[in-house]
């Protein structure tokens, strides 16, 4: 049997993975192509124009707009959505804490349903009982790469009559039932941040086919102005709006990404679906479940465990935290994606927000008695003791040489069990971020 990289055996994996993003030619010809232009902002610059069009016509919806962060993208769409001071936005307590942030940003209250303990989304089952009179927005959120149950939410949100905000900042280019996340809700947004199937640096981009919501957000992306094309500016801030303008050089480099995005996530696809083929049949683990009406573009690989299927007494974070360690030693990247629900985070347990504890003790709402129960989070609270993701080794040029090598960890780890199980771990170990939640 091989020994243990952990035990001081050779490692499956000495040569690592390559890292995300890689740059080609063309990428960097599309950002000379903005210097010597020396054209490098505005926000209808022809960067930027033509990125918010070849989005539009990619996702297929009437409008796109750009803006330089997902967060930004998600509050445009909120404030869109009309949401004001001590209203509610709910969405979902397995995320990135922006798609709760950007109700704050509107001194609106976040209310957090917990997610399916199979897709990570948002439970559809659990969405109705959170939803009152003060609720004005709904953000579902298409985590690692896949669409939440968008016909469920849909129908529920529409009988209370409330616009659905899809935060798709992790599923470029998902199919649902057919249709492509980004046409699935009345506004969806993307990110554009460095780590993203489509990325640029730092960026995102929102799509609706409602004229309304398109003006709204258009607004609020620049200073609260209605800013024409070719048109003298007033200089006139009808309401509150932002700074959430795009710029020229990342827009140029988005749009070089953007012709490959389809290719570079059916390699995504490819490894993840050789990796679970690989591993899928170990005891005590389970590799993401797809529903049979979607597609994943796999922004994150994440691997639930389960110590109980191999007769074990201990935790499952302890088991995870014993399978992580012994993963990273082999050289395969095993990481964590988020360590707590969102509303276990110190400004949701504090409730200190602005000062004096604004927007909850905001007197046009009932924030204060917005109660944040582990109740609400006990499923993400278990995936997230019990779970691993992985990263850009799905991501290409990775490909399907690196997979076998992470087979073969997880096959000598699952043969060494013993060892691992006895090693001695180091609670205070920087690599794991691991606590006991
Ligand atoms: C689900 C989700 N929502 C929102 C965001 C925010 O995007 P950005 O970092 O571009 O502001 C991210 C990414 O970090 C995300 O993963």
């Amino acid at each position: 049997m091989a020994k243990l990289a952990l035990l001081g055996g050779e490692k499956t994996n000495p040569r690592g993975h390559k890292k995300y993003p890689v740059l080609i030619q063309a990428d960097r010809d599309a950002v000379n192509r903005v210097l010597d232009r020396e054209v490098f902002w505005g926000i209808y610059g022809p960067e930027i124009s033509g990125l918010e069009e070849e989005w539009r016509q990619y996702i297929g919806t009437k409008y796109a707009l750009s803006c330089n962060s997902g967060t930004a993208a998600l509050h445009m769409a909120v404030a869109a959505a009309g949401v004001k001071p001590g209203d509610q936005v709910i969405t979902a307590s397995l995320t990135f804490v922006a798609s709760a942030l950007c109700a704050l940003y509107q001194n609106a209250i976040p209310v957090f349903v917990d997610v399916d303990p199979r897709t990570f989304c948002l439970d559809s089952k659990k969405l109705e009982a959170k939803i009152n009179e003060k609720t004005k927005a709904i953000i579902p959120v298409d985590l690692h790469g896949m669409a939440c149950d968008m016909d469920e939410i849909n129908d529920i949100a529409k009988k209370y009559n409330i616009p659905v905000i899809a935060d798709s900042c992790q599923s470029h280019g998902a199919l649902y039932k057919g249709r492509k996340v980004g046409t699935l809700a009345e506004m969806s947004v993307f990110s554009l941040n460095g780590l993203k199937n489509l990325e640029c640096g730092d960026g995102g981009l929102f799509n609706t086919d409602h004229p309304e919501y398109f003006d709204k957000a258009n607004q609020i992306r620049i200073f609260g102005e209605v800013i024409k094309k070719d048109i003298p500016r007033e200089y006139n801030s009808a309401e509150i709006g932002w700074m959430y303008r795009m710029l020229e050089i990342p827009a140029a480099y988005a749009r070089s990404k953007l012709t490959r995005l389809d290719d570079d996530n059916a390699v995504r696809v490819r490894n993840a679906e050789y990796l679970t083929k690989g591993i899928k049949d170990l005891p005590g683990l389970t590799t993401p479940y797809i529903p049979g009406d979607r597609t994943s573009v796999y922004h994150y690989y994440r691997i639930r465990f389960d110590p109980a299927k191999l007769g074990l007494k201990i935790s499952p974070n302890e088991f995870r935290t014993r399978i992580q360690k012994a993963l990273q030693s082999e050289g395969a990247a095993a990481g964590r994606w988020q360590t707590r629900p969102v509303q276990k985070q110190i400004l949701f347990l504090n409730k200190t927000g602005y000062g004096y504890g604004c927007p909850w003790s905001c007197p046009h709402g009932e924030g204060k008695t917005v109660q944040y129960s582990d109740e609400d989070c006990m499923v993400t609270q278990q995936i997230l003791n019990d779970s691993i993701t992985f990263y850009d080794p799905i991501y290409p040029p990775n490909g399907i040489e690196l997979m076998d090598r992470y087979i073969a960890a997880f096959k000598k780890i699952w043969e060494n069990m013993d060892e691992v199980l006895d090693y001695k771990l180091d609670p205070n170990d920087p690599i794991l971020g691991s606590r006991e939640a």
